[in-house]
């Protein structure tokens, strides 16, 4: 195969993945191919602008570290991680609805006790979370899984923070009637990391990098679905304009602000504080839905 010209280069290239045996590789192989092969052609992409999307990708790489994954807000902020989410994670009406996972997860975080303060003296308004995990049907789910995190009242998370210990995420197990509570801090808007090269982006495409105040939750019990959402506050910022494309109607909650006097655990708080009530319903599994994101 010589002399590839404009016209002839995508099948050509295309023409190279009939030998390969992953049937799966392949399909997505020839579609990335003539998709990129369109866009090239769409924009009359130029050599320059050629050389200035592989120095931006190659900073995206070089800016990854174990707590920093760039591509991950790349994909975030391209609205592709909400279009994964959405497209496998279709529910029945009544479960409650999936978004994105973003990079702050972290596996096997702290076991605590209901009721334990999940926050581990992070900094901010106190905020007492309570609910219930069921099924579809209505039926409890004893013991199911919660793992929570959240970022501190300047906006970052423990792992973004070189202090070393863990806060503001915790693993819980719900009772026998499928409820839990804890103690936290009220979450805040907060930007995404933006001094890195997705910062800029963002600033070249006149975007702000800000995320409404939430709290993230991946829920999980032998026989459903996976369940990775946030719960976000009612009447803050940013709710349509989420730098990530998260926000879902159905998940914003009403974060009711308490005057100082008796919390829920039956102590007293000097300073106001919060609750948020918010019940999971989870899906039943099927083999494509009972692993991990
Ligand atoms: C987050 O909510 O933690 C998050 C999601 C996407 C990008 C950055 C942060
Ligand atoms: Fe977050």
């Amino acid at each position: 195969m010589r002399n590839l010209n404009e016209e002839t280069i995508t099948q050509a290239v295309l023409a190279r993945n009939i030998d390969m045996k992953d049937r799966r590789l392949r399909e997505i192989m020839t579609s990335l191919i003539q998709h990129l092969h369109a866009f090239a052609r769409e924009t009359r992409l130029t050599e320059a602008e050629w050389a200035a999307g592989i120095r931006f990708l190659t900073e995206v790489g070089q800016t990854c570290s174990p707590t920093r994954q760039e591509f991950i807000l790349l994909s975030d902020t391209l609205g592709l991680s909400t279009l994964v989410t959405a497209q496998n994670h279709r529910k029945p009406q009544g479960c409650t609805e999936a978004t994105v996972f973003g990079p702050f997860y972290v596996d096997d975080a702290p076991e605590y006790e209901l009721g334990a303060d999940v926050g581990n003296g992070m900094a901010g308004q106190p905020c007492f979370v309570s609910g219930q995990v069921r099924g579809i049907s209505g039926e409890a789910i004893p013991g199911a899984k919660l793992e929570v995190w959240q970022a501190d009242s300047e906006g970052f998370y423990d792992v973004q923070l070189a202090q070393g210990h863990v806060q503001g995420r915790g693993t819980l197990v719900a009772d026998a009637t499928g409820h839990f509570h804890f103690k936290s801090i009220v979450a805040e808007s907060y930007p995404i990391p933006h001094d890195g090269p997705v910062g800029r982006m963002l600033d070249a495409m006149g975007r702000h990098p800000w995320r409404p105040a939430h709290l993230h939750f991946m829920v999980s019990a032998p026989g459903y679905e996976t369940l990775v959402t946030h719960v976000f506050r009612e009447g803050g910022e940013y709710l349509d304009s989420d730098a990530v494309f998260g926000v879902r109607s159905s998940l914003i909650a009403d974060w009711v602000e308490h005057a100082a006097g008796t919390t829920p655990d039956g102590d007293q708080s000097a300073t106001p504080f919060y609750t948020l009530d918010f019940d999971f319903v989870l899906n039943p599994a099927t083999d494509q839905t009972r692993r991990k994101p």
